[in-house]
């Protein structure tokens, strides 16, 4: 079963945009971004030494963690510097104009 939370409207998040969320009673806060219209989820806690990725620079689907530059698929959650590190996705649907992630029960894989 699917642990689905309400984090924003669709359009709070405009293309290029990424942006930290915290949903209380859940630890592990998300980070969203809108790549030309498609909302990605993922966790916004870099997996190698645990720095949010919120200031990371993002281009394209890539995100770079500003404590030692690895880079994260947004997509897939591969690291492209560490092939047993991978970011935690969420899967994302728009209902109405909200947008909400799945966070237990349909993780990405
Ligand atoms: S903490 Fe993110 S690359 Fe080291």
């Amino acid at each position: 079963m699917a642990l689905r939370v309400r984090v924003c409207r669709s359009e709070d998040i405009q293309p290029g945009e990424v942006k930290g969320f915290s949903v209380p009673g859940i630890t592990v806060p998300i980070l969203v971004t809108n790549v030309d219209g498609a909302y990605l989820a993922t966790s916004s806690i870099c997996p190698h030494e645990h720095v949010s990725l919120l200031r990371g620079r993002r281009s394209g689907l890539k995100i770079t963690c500003p404590a030692h530059g690895y880079q994260f698929d947004l997509a897939t959650g591969a690291c492209s510097h560490d092939p047993a590190l991978n970011l935690p996705r969420y899967r994302v649907s728009i209902v109405d104009g909200d947008l909400y992630v799945d966070l237990i029960g349909s993780l990405l894989s």
